[in-house]
């Protein structure tokens, strides 16, 4: 056991919330936390966490891999079964990279920002990435699973990633605790589902006042398509609006990337 072994008791005094991670379950190493929770029909609690160390194949965004480092990062998924449909489904998404930045806000008083969809940067460098998948049946949403990563406790990133990556302690200047940090997502995570059901522009505008991307000329990156205009605001669904010379689009696809031009 070294000394960044994740403490599960440590955790559990922070934990302050009603059914996220009232369920919790820890594996060493597995393929990937969110296709355990897809595909595992015995794991059925709404607000399941699943968290591990290690993932042989972590998924991030777009079909590109995610690394974590074991002991270091936080690497979970949540599972939700209620609550959550067609017309929410994008802002539980931005809600979870708020959760994310409030966390390292409310913790180390850092200054994070947040870019659509869902990337959660601090100085330009990425602490965070979340990737969010579901099971339909009909038009109903079966499972939805939240998936996140955090850089928390590495000292150092070897090679060149496509946004350069930070951590938390890179950020803060010293090792912080995961289980702290875990805990505090989670309680975040919880109090904005919640919002969600009763003030989801609230839960907009809140993700909007971190994002200091708005205003500026972005391109919309699809696949080989690429869409450039002025990123003008997210709407009430939490999409993108990109304004272009003959009108306003509205960018529905998460499976897009952004740069600024
Ligand atoms: C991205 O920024 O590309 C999204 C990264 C999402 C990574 C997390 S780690 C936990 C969960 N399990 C996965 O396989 N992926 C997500």
């Amino acid at each position: 056991m070294s000394a960044f072994t994740f403490k599960l008791e440590e955790m559990d005094i922070k934990l302050d919330t009603e059914y996220i991670g009232t369920n919790f379950i820890f594996y060493d190493e597995l393929n990937s936390t969110n296709e355990r929770l897809l595909t595992d029909d015995s794991i059925k609690q709404h607000g399941t966490v699943l968290l591990t160390e290690n993932q042989f194949v972590g998924r991030g965004r777009m079909g590109r891999k995610w690394i974590s480092e074991k002991d270091l990062s936080l690497t979970f998924s949540i599972l939700l079964t209620e609550d959550v449909d067609s017309k929410n489904i994008n802002i539980v998404n931005l809600g979870a990279s708020l959760a994310v930045a409030k966390s390292m806000e409310n913790l180390y008083q850092l200054d994070v920002n947040l870019k659509w969809p869902n990337d959660i940067l601090i100085s330009n460098r990425k602490v965070s990435g979340i990737l969010v998948e579901s099971i339909t049946k009909g038009n109903r949403f079966e499972k939805v699973v939240v998936g996140i990563g955090i850089n928390v406790n590495q000292p150092v990133f070897e090679g060149k990633l496509l946004i350069p990556p930070t951590s938390v302690r890179k950020e803060f200047g010293r090792p912080v605790k995961r289980e702290r940090v875990l805990s505090e997502v989670l309680n975040e995570f919880e109090s904005i589902l919640e919002q969600i059901k009763t003030d989801p522009k609230g839960v907009l505008d809140s993700w909007r006042s971190r994002c200091n991307w708005i205003g500026e000329k972005v391109k919309v990156i699809n696949g080989s398509d690429e869409l450039v205009g002025l990123f003008d605001d997210i709407d009430s669904d939490g999409f993108l609006l990109l304004q272009q010379k003959d009108g306003t689009k509205k960018i529905i696809n998460g499976d897009v990337s952004l740069r600024k031009t």
